[in-house]
């Protein structure tokens, strides 16, 4: 903890990842902002959620005016993702899939980064996947929207090098959420796991995170991007 007050937007956090880490920030004494379509259970004064689809156009005004609520943004984190399977009757899914894990942190990032960059300080987290190293027939949209976010947060991270704003891409294998509904689910990350190696990205900062490592290794070697 810092003797300062510190100030937090989580995109995404009706649920899962995006829900624990909002509860462990403001146990840890941030003021946090929380967007998602669906309330969350959180009712303490310093937190204030704003119901809203990333994919609607008025999307950037409320994320703006929940920041400007808040007074100012420290720490932004972009947790707001879906992964449905393919269904080849119905491609609409998978457009979808892109617009929230990749337009939505897109937009995210249009509406932070010039404040952070006026105040000269502040942290964007996004929560990318260890598949996007991977060709999915399974879920095309998750590994190719999530292939898009981890290139353009690591682009922005490197945009953004020595300007005081620090992007980190997180890059989870499975997770404990409602996300990781299918049969096989190797070396699964509790919520609370997933929420500690989150508190260090925001110690920090680091460009990117994968976790675990065993599974980061194993989803590199399988890449067909490494086979060129
Ligand atoms: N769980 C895993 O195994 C795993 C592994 C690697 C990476 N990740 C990534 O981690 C992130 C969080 O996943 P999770 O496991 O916590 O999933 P989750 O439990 O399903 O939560 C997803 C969150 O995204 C929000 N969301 C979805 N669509 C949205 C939209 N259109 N507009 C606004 N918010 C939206 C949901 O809120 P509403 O439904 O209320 O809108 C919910 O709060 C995702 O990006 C996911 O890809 C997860």
């Amino acid at each position: 903890m810092t003797d300062r007050l510190r100030y937090a937007v989580v995109v995404g956090n009706s649920d899962g990842i995006g829900l624990a880490f909002t509860r462990r920030l403001l146990a840890d004494g941030w003021r946090v902002a929380g967007l998602s379509r669906r309330e969350n259970s959180i009712n303490v004064p310093t937190y204030t959620h704003h119901t809203v689809d990333v994919t609607s156009p008025d999307f950037p005004q409320v994320l703006g005016t929940a920041i400007d609520e808040l007074g100012q943004v420290d720490l932004c984190v972009y947790a707001a993702g879906v992964g449905e399977p393919v269904d080849l009757a119905d491609l609409d899914e998978q457009t979808r899939t892109f617009e929230v894990n990749l337009m939505g942190a897109v937009r995210t990032a249009a509406v932070v980064v010039p404040r952070m960059l006026a105040a000269g300080d502040g942290h964007i987290i996004g929560l990318s996947s260890l598949a996007d190293k991977l060709v999915s027939g399974h879920a095309p949209g998750y590994a190719g929207s999530k292939a898009g976010l981890s290139s353009y947060l690591m682009g922005l991270s490197a945009a953004l090098r020595g300007q005081g704003v620090s992007v980190t891409t997180v890059r989870f294998g499975f997770v404990d959420t409602k996300m990781a509904k299918g049969p096989v689910r190797p070396l699964m990350i509790p919520v609370d796991r997933a929420v500690e190696i989150l508190v260090r990205c925001v110690r920090d900062r680091p460009v990117r995170v994968s976790r675990p490592r065993r599974m980061a290794l194993l989803t590199t070697a399988l890449s067909p991007f490494a086979r060129g």
